[in-house]
């Protein structure tokens, strides 16, 4: 697209006195610093690098426009959905230096812009995050939208609901809001998780109801027992491990990886969940790929594959009468 009708081109009509530049760039030997000037510049630059560096884009965007998009109007403070107004506003020289560490920081060491922006999306509800938990991307986020519906006929008659390794607390704080009457145990083993977690849920002012506890899965509930028990474990197996894109090592391996088959995990999940769920009570799992695993691994189980946009068979479900006593 032509430059010709910004009013902040880098041709000879432009005046950078006009949008608050001293005309310093112009001095410059070359390079994105001296010659980009408008957000449109700079989100062309941005995709450009992250296709052409082949940055991958798992953590909350498809593709290089959204990232970039999210990427420059958190940088500039722009609401990220009425970007065309600023398209062809400046970017001031002060603004330059950062906006360009951040796409540097995104190409060169692949941190995933949700960690740059330390902000996640799911389904309409934003999350701090940092490096101290993965980033929100949970098929249950879509699930919960609906009530759990039809595996819950009455949201409101859910009483208690654990999350089981709730990272960021995503997942418990969408439980919340999706059983308005009940109260949610979320459970982690990293201190650090449950920091953000501690967060986010104050940031939601769900205080009073999600208890936050420090837990090896079930090890520290005791003979607490719920209607519905949620869990998005770590499920990657040991050659997926190897083959993760750069942006997967930011996250905390803990939060990945689990064991040679992925299930780890998911086996002691199984093996202790029906102590911790009333009668009828329900246990949902997700396990990204590895079905086919899962059903080798436990084929006298009845499991439920629940459907979500992402795919129809990562996430199990079975009630409390079918697990192993
Ligand atoms: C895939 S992340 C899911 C986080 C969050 N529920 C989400 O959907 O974004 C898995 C979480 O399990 C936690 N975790 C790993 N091993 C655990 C264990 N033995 N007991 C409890 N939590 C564990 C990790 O710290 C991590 O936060």
């Amino acid at each position: 697209m032509s430059h010709t009708n910004h009013q902040c081109d880098l041709d000879a009509d432009c005046d950078h006195h006009d949008c608050g530049h001293h005309g310093d760039d112009h001095h410059h030997d070359g390079g994105p610093l001296a010659e980009l000037v408008t957000v449109r510049d700079w989100l062309r630059y941005a995709v450009t690098r992250f296709n052409r560096n082949r940055v991958f884009f798992g953590h909350g965007c498809t593709n290089a426009f959204d990232e970039a998009v999210w990427l420059l109007t958190h940088a500039l403070a722009i609401p990220a959905d009425r970007l065309e107004p600023f398209m062809d506003a400046c970017i001031l020289g002060e603004e330059r230096a950062p906006l360009l560490a951040l796409i540097d920081r995104r190409v060169d060491e692949r941190v995933p812009t949700a960690y740059l922006t330390n902000e996640a999306w799911l389904h309409g509800f934003k999350f701090k995050v940092d490096p101290r938990v993965i980033i929100p991307r949970s098929f249950f986020a879509e699930l919960l939208e609906n009530g759990f519906a039809p595996w819950v006929n009455d949201p409101e008659r859910i009483a208690s609901a654990l999350d089981l390794c709730c990272g960021s607390g995503c997942l418990a704080i969408l439980m919340a809001d999706a059983f308005p009457a009940a109260q949610v145990v979320a459970v982690d083993l990293s201190e650090d998780a449950l920091a953000v977690a501690r967060d986010n849920v104050d940031d939601y002012g769900l205080n009073e109801r999600i208890e936050l506890v420090r837990s090896d899965l079930f090890d520290a509930l005791a003979e607490r027992r719920f209607d519905l028990i949620i869990s998005n474990p770590p499920y990657v197996t040991a050659s997926a491990m190897q083959a993760l894109p750069p942006e997967y090592l930011h996250e905390p391996r803990m939060a990945l990886a689990a064991g040679e088959d992925g299930l780890d995990i998911v086996r002691r999940i199984l093996a202790h969940a029906r102590a911790h769920l009333n009668p009828g009570g329900l246990l949902a799992v997700e396990i990204g790929h590895n079905r086919a695993i899962v059903e080798s691994a436990f084929p006298e189980l009845p499991f439920i594959w629940l459907t979500a946009t992402g795919g129809s068979d990562m996430v199990f479900m079975l009630s409390a009468e079918d697990l192993p006593a």
